[in-house]
């Protein structure tokens, strides 16, 4: 794979981010020569010192090491991009206000580059994209009187598990040209088990379709259970039911909030893409966004909200994580500010919101717990007799088969067993 006429094998642009650094480092550790190229200093010199700047499953050992081999490098000056053969995107790529692609950020970071970027480079899309950006890329290159080759690898790992999926998960490969592909292929062969091959715009379909279509599995999750709540249902009691050994009912995930950086934006840009007419992915938002303010509504039919201190348990958008971005835990207390005594809040791993107090003041000072973030340490809480609100069910005990017979319980208790 080792191109010699070239300082470095790869730079990945971003590669102090979520996906940049796992990726960075994963190559690195199979003897790429790996150049990480970031805009964020701060960021770069935290991992340059062997700082793990958010919570990455296996990173505290790896990344010494592979600084350690000389593998991987870091800079944040725009010159060094020119001296890797093959070179990787892996910026945020949000939707606005309007839940429209950011597509600017992808230009201007095209543009940016453009000076340094060499002919002869591969140039790889591994940001998700909204549909034909991979060949508007080529496209602008070619306008730009450049000769570079381009294709879009998407990246599918789960966040915070990225260096153990990353090489578990067939890659999906979509070059522009044969020889794009060809070259993208030998790249994320030397990670994957297997290499998909596909045409850009089916790629980047691929990579959307597998986030709307998770999105819009919670949303089914989440709309099964407020219909069972508003029944005087326990939703957890029909879910052990309806799955125990049935195997076309084995997937069907426990109600949550269905939040994060990607999920909710990337139902989004496909929307934007049909234009709006993605209604299954609308309905969805309208129902995984919606749980948060039923919550609320739920708890207000049994207590009077202005007498009430609420504790948020979790802030993180996802369990034993540290990444609050999107997290739906703050639109729950945006909204609960507004109507409750007081909101307090905390988290284990979260350490960039100063408003967080510890653990302990919010179990005593609380009259009620939402448990916003399934974090594995709340599992053995002692809640002090407080009634908790648990929509994931995290607390309910392991299906030994026979739960499901009882009749079926009065609304009130049965709004109990979730707001226990
Ligand atoms: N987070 C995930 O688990 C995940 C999983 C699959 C795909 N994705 C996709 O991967 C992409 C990146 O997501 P992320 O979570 O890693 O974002 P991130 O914000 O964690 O990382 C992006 C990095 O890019 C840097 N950056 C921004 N603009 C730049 C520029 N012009 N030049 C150089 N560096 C620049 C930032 O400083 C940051 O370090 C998005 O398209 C996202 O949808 C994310």
């Amino acid at each position: 794979m080792q191109n010699l006429a070239f300082e470095y094998d790869v730079c990945v642009i971003g590669g102090a981010g979520h996906v940049g650094l796992p990726l960075a480092a994963a190559l690195a550790e199979k003897g790429q020569r790996t150049l990480i190229y970031d805009i964020n200093e701060a960021v770069l010199k935290r991992i340059s010192a062997g700082e793990v700047p958010f919570m990455e499953d296996g990173m505290e050992e790896l990344l010494p090491n592979v600084l350690a081999s000389g593998k991987l490098a870091l800079t944040s000056k725009k010159e060094d991009i020119g001296k890797a053969d093959i070179v990787i995107i892996t910026i945020g790529t949000p939707v606005d206000e309007f839940l429209n692609p950011v597509f600017k950020l992808i230009k201007s970071c095209i543009d940016d580059l453009l000076p340094y970027l060499r002919d002869g480079q591969l140039l790889i899309l591994r940001s998700t994209v909204y549909p034909n950006t991979t060949d508007w890329l080529a496209r602008y290159l070619e306008e730009n009187g450049r000769e570079l080759q381009v294709a879009f690898c998407p990246e599918r790992v789960v966040q915070g598990k990225g260096l153990e999926e990353i090489k578990k998960l067939p890659q999906l490969v979509g070059g522009v040209t044969p020889e794009a592909q060809q070259k993208a292929e030998k790249l994320f062969g030397l990670l994957a088990p297997e290499v998909v091959e596909l045409k850009p715009i089916e790629a980047e379909f691929a990579k959307l379709f597998n986030n709307a279509y998770r999105y819009i599995e919670f949303a089914i999750a989440n709309e099964f259970y407020m219909i069972t709540r508003a029944a005087g249902v326990d939703y957890y009691r029909v879910l052990k039911g309806m799955s125990h050994n049935y195997p076309r009912a084995k997937n069907i995930p426990k109600a949550g909030f269905a939040a994060g950086p990607c999920l909710f934006k990337d139902t989004m840009q496909l929307s934007a893409f049909s234009n709006n007419r993605f209604s299954l992915g609308h309905s969805a938002m309208l129902v995984n966004e919606g749980l948060v303010l039923y919550i609320i509504d739920e708890i207000a039919r049994d207590y009077d909200l202005s007498q009430l201190k609420i504790g948020l348990l979790g802030m993180a958008f996802k369990a034993d994580n540290d990444d609050i971005r999107s997290s739906l835990s703050y639109k729950l207390k945006k909204a609960l500010e507004f109507r409750a005594k007081k909101v307090l809040t905390t988290d284990p791993f979260v350490n960039v919101d100063p408003e967080l107090k510890p653990l302990d003041y919010v179990l005593e000072n609380s009259d009620l717990f939402i448990l916003c973030t399934p974090h594995s340490q709340y599992k053995n809480l002692d809640l002090k007799g407080k009634p908790i609100v648990d929509i994931w069910g995290f607390f309910e005990k392991e299906f030994d088969g026979k739960l499901a017979v009882e009749s079926t319980a009065p609304a009130l208790a049965a709004r109990g067993s979730n707001v226990r």
